[in-house]
């Protein structure tokens, strides 16, 4: 054996409705997408028919032995326009999930990943005053309509990087660049977040279930100085790790409100998650605002730093404040052809493994190849390969040897020769 799997910690793959579903026009993305805005000019509205296909996909997982399995629900399609709910759609969804659980896979559902029903975005998504009590109205739905059947929950994933993609950088559909608005945004999604956890946990109590389980999907990256003695780049570097994910992660776990996020009503001092959820993918050099990238490293083809360390050491961080279960709610690489992916996957596992940490559960990001946002189908986070013309799915070899661990429970002498020995990182 090359490693052994900790014994609790459960593989798993994760995913975000929009990135993998196709077919609905009715959200932010799609329209984005429609007006011309994404790299390589595709659309979420192809993506990879997984609407359609899920339970081949789903079939597909349990073949390869998957434990668990992070996923979204569209909220577009759930409430198409404001207060008028979709039953057909809530069927489809709880045959989803009825199908994951009849393969023995765990769900965790994810309630906003990056997109809105247009009708929330045209009234100023989460930077309207009302948003937190909107968002909870979907959620109360969402509750009602899926709680008996699953009882682990992310209410909102990385504020920060829908925040600042959107509203501060204006990268990202509303494209704006406001740091009123970014403040905004940041507060009400708090406050979004710390209602919804607060009602899943008495709506489930109600039920009669006692085994809830809610947190947020947090994306955390290690910032450093690009020159650890220049005291601006210091600086700048506990600057940018403060605005970017300091007092958001502050504010989303424990409801204490400081600048950039303002308290809004409904929000006390409290404890708002039962897992700590991390989304690791990188390390960002600091000199000044905007962070880049230190030449000598190993990079993905997004140009992203591959930093391993940077996972341990965040959640370790997380916990000595938190004192919950690590949940890594996303890792992975952008590897268009899977070159490097069985190393980043061996590299990282093994570090999680032979290292004191509080990681309980690793959802690698992502599952299928799927449509990455501004990148569109251009950039491939997938362990199984997607060809986009046909929708067939073909499991890469890092695909194969994530399923080899868990059917070995760790890598063993012949995984390691057949799938990570040649597997090299790129510069
Ligand atoms: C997001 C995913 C995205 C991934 C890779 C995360 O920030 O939650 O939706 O595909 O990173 O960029």
């Amino acid at each position: 054996m090359k490693f052994k799997l900790k014994e609790d910690l459960l593989l798993g793959t994760a995913t975000a409705a929009t990135q993998i579903e196709g077919g609905d026009q009715n959200n932010n993305w799609a329209r984005f997408a429609a007006q011309g805005k994404i790299k390589d000019s595709t659309t979420p509205v192809r993506a990879d028919d997984h609407y359609a296909r899920f339970k081949e996909d789903i079939d597909l997982m349990a073949e390869m032995g998957l434990q668990i399995y992070r996923f979204g629900i569209e909220w577009s399609r759930i409430e198409p326009q404001r207060g008028m709910y979709s039953e057909e759609v809530i069927s489809h969804y709880r045959e989803e999930i009825e199908y994951m659980k009849s393969k023995g896979i765990m769900p965790l559902l994810t309630l906003h990943h990056f997109t809105n029903p247009l009708w929330f975005e045209d009234m100023g998504a989460f930077e309207h005053k009302e948003s937190p009590e909107i968002f909870l109205s979907f959620v109360k739905k969402a509750i009602t309509s899926f709680g008996d059947l699953v009882s682990e929950y992310i209410t909102i994933n990385e504020p920060n990087v829908y925040c600042v993609n959107s509203l501060f950088w204006g990268e990202w559909p509303p494209e704006k660049k406001s740091l009123a608005s970014l403040v905004k945004a940041f507060s009400n999604m708090t406050a979004a977040h710390v209602l919804a956890y607060t009602y899943i946990h008495e709506a489930r109590r109600e039920m009669g279930y006692t085994d809830t389980k809610v947190s947020f999907a947090n994306h955390l990256r290690i910032f450093e100085p690009e020159n650890p003695k220049n005291p601006f780049h210091r600086l700048a570097s506990s600057l940018t790790n403060y605005l970017f994910q300091g007092a958001i992660t502050t504010a989303m776990m424990s409801g204490k409100c400081r600048f950039p996020v303002l308290r809004r009503k409904g929000v006390k001092k409290g404890k708002f998650y039962d897992f700590i959820g991390i989304n690791y993918y990188s390390r960002s050099t600091v000199k000044g605002l905007a962070d880049g990238v230190r030449d000598d490293c190993q990079k993905n083809d997004m140009g992203w730093e591959i930093y391993h360390e940077g996972l341990l050491e965040l959640s370790e961080r997380l916990y000595e404040k938190y004192q919950a279960p690590v949940y890594v709610t996303e890792n992975g690489t952008c590897d268009n052809s899977d070159s490097f992916r069985p190393r980043f996957i061996y590299d990282q596992l093994k570090l999680i493994c032979e290292r004191e940490n509080h990681i309980m559960r690793y959802y690698h990001w992502s599952f299928t190849d799927n449509f990455e946002w501004k990148e569109g189908e251009s950039a491939r986070f997938g362990i199984v390969h997607v060809d986009y013309e046909t929708q067939k799915r073909t499991v890469k070899n890092s695909g194969k040897l994530y399923a080899s661990i868990i059917e070995n429970q760790g890598v063993t002498e012949e995984s390691y020769e057949t799938f990570v020995k040649n597997s090299q990182y790129h510069n």
